[in-house]
Order: structure tokens, then sequence, then C-alpha cells
């Protein structure tokens, strides 16, 4: 069995209620993580192997096995030479699934992907306004270990950490 398929199984029941309670979501439908790695020069081999990349909730037809909706997506990248510390950014849920639970799953699915590959540390920031995610944030056990002003946006941004 391969990692993405033990993950999903542990949250798949949890996940097909919160997809199902969105109206005009097919009947007959099965999930599934895509995941597509990022190009790595020979440079930066190891991070190819420790699941460096997109990754992305899908919505599949049963019968065709062909993708019908993306639900949401994310990214842990590998801290380049730094095989002990997996950035997880750019975590997405589309708009008609949010405030259904499924953020806070798939951060739970990110830390364990993580944990799977063998990283140690998992960091990621997010804009302190950003209501959903900072409740997402605490009840998975996050820890904010820095709070900045990002001169570009003028968002203040906190830096948590998961340890693993
Ligand atoms: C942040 C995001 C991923 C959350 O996904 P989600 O599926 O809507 O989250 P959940 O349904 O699991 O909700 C998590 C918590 O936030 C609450 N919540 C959801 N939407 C909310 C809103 N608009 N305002 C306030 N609270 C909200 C939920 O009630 C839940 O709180 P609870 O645990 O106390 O019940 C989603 O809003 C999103 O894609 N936002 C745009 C991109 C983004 O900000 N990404 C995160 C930074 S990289």
């Amino acid at each position: 069995m391969q990692v993405h398929e033990a993950i999903m199984k542990k949250y798949i029941p949890t996940l097909e209620k919160a997809i199902k309670s969105v109206e005009g979501t097919p009947k007959a439908f099965s999930l599934d993580i895509l995941w597509r790695s990022y190009e790595i020069d020979e440079w930066y081999s190891t991070a190819d192997k420790m699941g460096t990349g997109l990754y992305s909730l899908v919505i599949t037809t049963p019968k065709t096995g062909k993708t019908k909706q993306e639900v949401a997506r994310w990214e842990l990248v590998q801290m380049k030479n730094c095989c002990g510390i997996c950035v997880s950014t750019a975590a997405q849920v589309r708009p008609a699934y949010r405030n259904k639970g499924i953020g806070l799953v798939l951060n739970q699915i990110r830390i364990d992907l993580a944990r799977s590959m063998g990283y140690s540390l998992v960091f990621c920031t997010d804009v302190v306004s950003n209501e959903p995610q900072q409740k997402i944030l605490k009840a998975n056990g996050w820890k904010r270990v820095h709070t900045f002003l990002n001169k570009g946006s003028g968002n203040v941004v906190g830096l948590h950490v998961i340890g693993l």
C-alpha cells in the first residue's frame, strides 16, 4: 500500500462526509490525492525522493477513473540541503468546499505525509488575521515561533512549526 493510500484510508470517511454535504457534488465518487513532483536537478535529488511537489485532493468518477473536480491543493517543499525540514505552503480549499472541515483534515494529512516521508520538522507561514487557518494550526498542534510584518504586503505574518 502506498503512503498516500494509507493516509487516505485514515481520513477518507471525514472528507467524504464533508464533500457530500456540498450541493451539486455527484453521489458516486471516490477521493484521491494526486502528487506532481517538482523537477529537481541532480544537485537536489534527495528532495525528489522526499515528496517535494504539488498535491491535489481530487474527486474521481469511480467508473472511468477520471478526475471530476480538484477540491484542494497544497505544496510540500524540502528546504534545500536540509533533509530534516519540510515547508508546507500554498494550501487552498476551493471556495465552494470551505468551512466544512476539509482544511483541518488536509492540514493533518500534510503533517502525516511529512512524517511518513521522514522529515523532523514542518514549518509554514500564515497571515495572522486568517481566522480559519489560525484555528486549524491551533487545533493541530502547531506552535507560532515568530511574528513579523511582511514589508511587501503589509500583512502581519506568523511563522509556525510542528515537530514530527
Ligand atoms: C484556510 C483554508 C484552507 C481553510 O479551509 P476550510 O476547509 O474552510 O477550513 P475548515 O472548514 O476546516 O475550518 C477550520 C476552522 O475555521 C472556521 N472557519 C471556516 N471558515 C471561516 C471563516 N470564513 N471565518 C471564520 N472562521 C471560519 C471553521 O469553523 C473551523 O473552526 P472550528 O474548528 O472552530 O470549527 C481556506 O479558507 C482557504 O483555502 N483559504 C484561502 C487560502 C489560504 O488562506 N490558505 C492558508 C494559508 S497558505
